[in-house]
């Protein structure tokens, strides 16, 4: 009787790699350690209402479509809040929000 080791293997994917050219506005390359924090503070307090991983978020704004050469209004509405959408600025320190930017324009790019 032949042994026939069960072949099936699963491909991890690989977790979102930040492509090199993703920038900021002044063309600064967002560094993939910012992109990364940025992603778990999205996790932790933003994807509940903007939808898992910037993904079809149920009634808020698709952050997938903010302006990226509109960084000022993103760190605004975060800081302060607008309308449904709840201020964090008590919570989030610049450095944070910084982040939450980097991941939002370069964190989850279509190819
Ligand atoms: C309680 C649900 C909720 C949470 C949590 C939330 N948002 Fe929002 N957000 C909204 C809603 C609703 C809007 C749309 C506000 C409006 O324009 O009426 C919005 C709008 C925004 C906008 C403005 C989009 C635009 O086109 O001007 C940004 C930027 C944003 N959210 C970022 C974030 C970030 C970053 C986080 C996590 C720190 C977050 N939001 C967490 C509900 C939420």
């Amino acid at each position: 009787m032949k042994a026939r080791p069960g072949g099936a293997f699963a491909l991890g994917l690989a977790f979102a790699c930040a492509s090199a050219a993703a920038q900021d506005a002044g063309g600064k390359p967002f560094a993939p350690e910012q992109i990364g924090k940025g992603s778990a503070l999205y996790e932790t307090h933003c994807q509940t209402c903007h939808g898992p991983r910037l993904a079809n978020p149920e009634w808020a704004k698709d952050l997938r479509k903010f302006p990226r050469e509109d960084h000022a209004r993103f760190v605004d509405t975060v800081t302060y809040g607008i309308r449904n959408m709840p201020p964090w600025g008590d919570l989030l320190k610049p450095d944070d929000i910084d982040a939450l930017w980097a991941y939002v324009v370069a964190g989850e790019r279509k190819k």
